[in-house]
């Protein structure tokens, strides 16, 4: 399973890509806006520091600019994958897209017909917003479980991006669903490793050695 941050954030992208967990990004003009930085300038930034799977967003609203967009920024690194948005356009693009070889991730799906348009059309992945389907009430996690299904009943090779991650619970559920990717927020992937027993459990090794009056074997 790949894990991504989601972050336009080059610090915080740095301090992940050197930790050695992350597979890629996913970055939109509103994390920019959330960083206090300029989303060009966050743009360059990440895609000098991660080679791979770097998913940038296009700003269009009609198939033929996001096209335009999203062949620009694909010369833009070899890594780029475009976000296209799951709507009537850019289901339209995404046909366009998947002929020209431009790697896409349809984002802002919502539901598991969203998925299945994505699927059909070749899309390289896909963005089920979890969190903000759990923010409205419903239930994000049981859309990414149809989508999984509809996947294996077809053998789809769209590759499902768990997205709108709010808590290391959902990282987990995107594990045992079978996604192949989830993105997460930075504070989310500092998280996935702490534990308090942890804490507790290496305290008591190091203080009984150090009763012990021993040195660490070197
Ligand atoms: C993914 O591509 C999106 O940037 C992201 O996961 C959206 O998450 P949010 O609902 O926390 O904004």
């Amino acid at each position: 399973m790949q894990l991504f941050i989601d972050s336009a954030n080059p610090k915080e992208v740095k301090e992940m890509i050197d930790l050695g967990i992350i597979d890629g990004v996913t970055t939109n003009p509103s994390l920019a806006t959330k960083a206090g930085i300029d989303y060009n300038e966050a743009v360059k930034q990440i895609l000098s520091m991660v080679p791979a799977n770097v998913s940038l967003e296009v700003l269009s609203t009609e198939a033929e600019g996001m096209i335009k967009e999203a062949r620009s920024l694909s010369k833009l690194g070899k890594g780029v994958v475009v976000k296209l948005p799951a709507t009537e356009e850019g289901i339209k693009a995404l046909k366009t897209a998947k002929a020209e070889g431009i790697p896409t991730n349809v984002t802002l799906v919502f539901s598991a017909n969203q998925a299945l348009l994505a699927a059909k059309l070749g899309a390289t992945m896909v963005s089920p917003f979890v969190g903000r389907l759990d923010d409205i009430g419903l239930n994000g996690t049981e859309v990414v479980e149809e989508i999984r299904q509809i996947y294996d009943n077809y053998a789809f090779e769209t590759k499902i991006l768990f997205a709108s991650v709010r808590s290391p619970l959902h990282v987990k559920q995107a594990a045992l669903i079978g996604c192949e990717i989830a993105t997460c927020p930075y504070d989310i992937l500092k998280s996935l490793v702490k534990h308090p027993q942890t804490d507790v459990g290496l305290n008591k090794f190091l203080d009984d050695f150090k009763k012990s009056g021993q040195k660490p074997i070197s």
